[in-house]
């Protein structure tokens, strides 16, 4: 199975902060963004990990990372020439999987999860994909919505709905199959005019193929100057109480 992080996208959210620099090189206490998605590709056990970041800021990861060795995986690069949404952003990963089975991390999501017994299970699965959400002490639309049965089968997923049907938020880790690219073909952009993650999710689902697994605590630091001081002061507690 091989990996993918996100890095890309202009981060107009977090300005002055992104104005010279990318959002996943920002620090999380006491460490760049990025390092969180590396560092749980490398625990997940995935030896070959892209990662996909804008034009302007792509060389600042390769000083950065190298070509990950020190990390224990080896590295490559590629750009999206310009923001068009999660699936558009995996469209760019098709050579680069070759055949394979593909993990995506969103490289602003912060979280502590030893993604290895999972990886190894989806490996072992003939089709399908996989989801992480996570409880939120209220129902709220302002992430993807999921809705799934005892199992951990997912039922449906909507995109910041106004009614939601329940309390799981879709986080940003996912499993697919290599159908995944004949999936983002068939997309027709959103009203934000973005090629959805959830979109491409939803064709697993009418297929009955979509399952979830459930996180403990996830923080998407890259949505506002709050939640990636959130990120920071939660980061620094659990790396002095040794959980980190
Ligand atoms: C994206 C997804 C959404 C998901 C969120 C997690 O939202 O579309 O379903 O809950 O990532 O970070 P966006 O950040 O693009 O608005």
């Amino acid at each position: 199975m091989k990996g993918l992080i996100l890095a890309g996208g202009l981060a107009t959210r977090l300005r002055p902060l992104t104005w010279v620099t990318n959002k996943h090189l920002l620090p999380i206490y006491n460490k760049p963004m990025i390092y969180y998605g590396i560092e749980t590709m490398a625990k997940a056990g995935i030896k070959e990990v892209l990662i996909s970041s804008s034009p302007d800021h792509a060389g600042d990861f390769a000083n950065l990372l190298k070509d990950g060795s020190d990390f224990g995986i080896c590295l490559y690069y590629a750009v999206q020439q310009k923001p068009g949404g999660i699936s558009n952003a995996i469209a760019l990963a098709e050579e680069f999987a070759r055949g394979e089975k593909l993990l995506v991390l969103l490289g602003d999501n912060i979280f502590n999860a030893n993604l290895n017994p999972v990886v190894e299970k989806f490996e072992k699965q003939d089709r399908g994909a996989l989801i992480y959400g996570v409880k939120m002490p209220t129902e709220s639309g302002q992430y993807g919505v999921i809705e799934i049965d005892k199992s951990g089968k997912v039922l449906s997923i909507e995109e910041k709905p106004a009614r939601p049907k329940s309390n799981i938020a879709q986080t940003g880790i996912y499993m697919y199959d290599n159908r995944v690219f004949d999936f983002i073909r068939q997309l027709k952009p959103s009203s934000r005019g973005e090629l959805e993650v959830t979109d491409l999710n939803n064709f697993y689902v009418k297929e009955g193929t979509l399952t979830c697994e459930i996180l403990d605590w996830w923080i998407d630091a890259g949505t506002s100057y709050d939640e990636l001081l959130h990120a920071n002061n939660l980061v620094a507690e659990k790396v002095k109480s040794g959980e980190l």
